[in-house]
């Protein structure tokens, strides 16, 4: 058999890993995970970290879950993939309905993709095209936010906000109207003076006044027939930093949209399947997106596998006569993939048979005031968290909210000596983070948390 040691070499040799400079990669033995099982990995040692990221956001009941195996396991035997084009099959005529009803009543149609960047995708195209077919082609325009990220193909990286993913390929992206992020802790509009103690509300502060919405306000009153539709992640803003941001800023930007028919188009993929302790994010809001993008949680991080859902009214625009050249052309090898169907259809039986929503109420208690401690270290600027996701944004000084220089790298540091204290905490440059399986128990947050406080209290310039 290959050691541990040898396979690492050939890895070094061979592989390219994703976000990751590669020279980094060589010089330090990155972990090498060798099973999981529930909220652990393991590596070849046989140590245990946790797995307090759920492995990029997907992993909803742990890792090793009997049952999501056996049906995927079940599947196999009957069919493991088939295009989608013209045929179809039980489980992902079985999956489109379940998911018809757990979201908002207006969005009725399920089409499939195999990742989140291309949920995202498949929405700005079927949004621009509607309005094609609709006769209004003017609407050709999209509004993002600073600080949003809908993934890294071309389509949804032009649409993301975080500079350091996208400038690269500034050549190959398109322009859209950018607004800026409601980034509380660094509010631009000075509702958050220097000092103020840690953040910890999902709701506005009381001085807020939705400034950040200005923007978009005016864009839409000059240009509101010429957008097609504006793209954000309900409630976090996750790989820009974990930004939770309050509730009546999304209601608001909802209602201002609908006024001026722009298409509201929701990205969930991070947020989606119970990790604000809703189903959806958007249920805090109450409110209803022309687009849904749904993947990671979907199937709970067993395969992968994406939805865009949408409304008859888009549906129906794109329903005609061949001839009429209506048809959207686009489509994944993997769409619909029959293995990955299975794997959500177990995970939603779950949700429902072991009551998963119900049983979070104490876990989230656990992780939103326990992470409350963490602002009085000195290094810890803010403090916020939603649901089953909690941030801390280290500066170097409280007061000014000045950041660390970005050569420090303090978030990799941590990251580093929380591998020692048996932690996966991968950060988000300086902003830590917990992005926590739904199955993790009240004790293991605890754990978490304590040894965490220890990783990041005992950190030194
Ligand atoms: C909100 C959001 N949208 C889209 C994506 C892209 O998903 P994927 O990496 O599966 O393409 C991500 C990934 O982190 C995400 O967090």
């Amino acid at each position: 058999m290959t050691s541990k040691v040898d396979l690492l070499e050939l890895d070094r040799r061979y592989l390219w890993h994703p976000y990751t400079q590669m020279k980094d990669f060589e010089k330090e033995n990155p972990l090498f995970v060798d099973r999981a099982d529930g909220v652990f990995l393991f590596d070849a040692q046989g140590r245990r970290y946790y797995d307090t990221i759920s492995s990029w956001w997907c992993i909803l009941h742990g890792h090793n879950h009997p049952r999501i195996k056996s049906a995927i396991r079940d599947q196999l035997e009957r069919l493991e993939h088939v295009h989608f084009a013209s045929t179809t099959h039980e489980g992902a005529i079985r999956l489109a309905e379940k998911l018809a009803v757990l979201t908002p009543e207006r969005l009725s149609r399920i089409f499939y993709s195999d990742n989140g960047s291309t949920a995202c995708e498949v929405a700005i195209k079927m949004s621009l095209q509607y309005w094609k077919h609709m006769g209004e082609t003017q609407r050709e325009g999209f509004v993002s936010i600073e600080r949003g990220y809908h993934g890294d193909t071309i389509g949804a990286m032009s649409l993301g906000g975080v500079p350091k993913f996208k400038s690269p390929f500034d050549a190959l992206t398109f322009d859209s109207y950018r607004i800026p992020s409601p980034y509380c802790y660094r509010c631009l509009y000075g509702k958050r003076p220097p000092g103020q103690s840690p953040n910890h509300q999902i709701t506005k502060s009381p001085n807020c006044s939705l400034d950040c919405l200005g923007p978009l306000e005016k864009l839409l009153a000059d240009k509101g027939n010429e957008i097609a539709g504006i793209i954000l992640e309900p409630l976090i803003q996750a790989a820009g930093g974990m930004i939770v941001y309050p509730v009546e800023y999304l209601k608001r930007l909802a209602e201002l949209v609908s006024h001026y028919r722009v298409h509201l188009i929701l990205d969930e993929v991070a947020t989606g399947f119970g990790r604000t302790g809703r189903m959806f994010a958007l249920e805090h809001a109450g409110i209803s997106p022309d687009f849904l993008c749904l993947s990671k949680g979907l199937t709970a991080g067993y395969m992968p596998m994406a939805a865009t859902i949408t409304t008859d009214d888009v549906y129906n625009a794109f329903y005609a006569d061949y001839k009429k050249g209506r048809t959207f052309f686009h489509g994944h090898t993997f769409t619909g993939n029959p293995l990955a169907s299975a794997a959500a259809l177990a995970s939603l039986e779950i949700f429902e048979q072991e009551n998963v929503l119900n049983g979070l109420q104490d876990k989230i208690s656990a992780l939103q005031s326990g992470i409350k401690k963490f602002g009085e270290l000195p290094w810890v600027g803010d403090v916020r968290g939603i649901g089953m996701v909690a941030a801390l944004e280290l500066v170097m000084d409280r007061k000014t909210r000045t950041a660390f220089p970005t050569e420090k790298r303090v978030g990799w540091t941590i990251y580093k000596e929380g591998l020692n204290k048996g932690l996966i905490l991968r950060p988000l440059g300086d902003i830590v983070y917990f992005f926590l399986p739904l199955s993790v128990t009240v004790d293991q947050i605890e754990d978490i948390l304590d040894r965490s406080f220890e990783v990041i209290s005992g950190f030194k310039l």
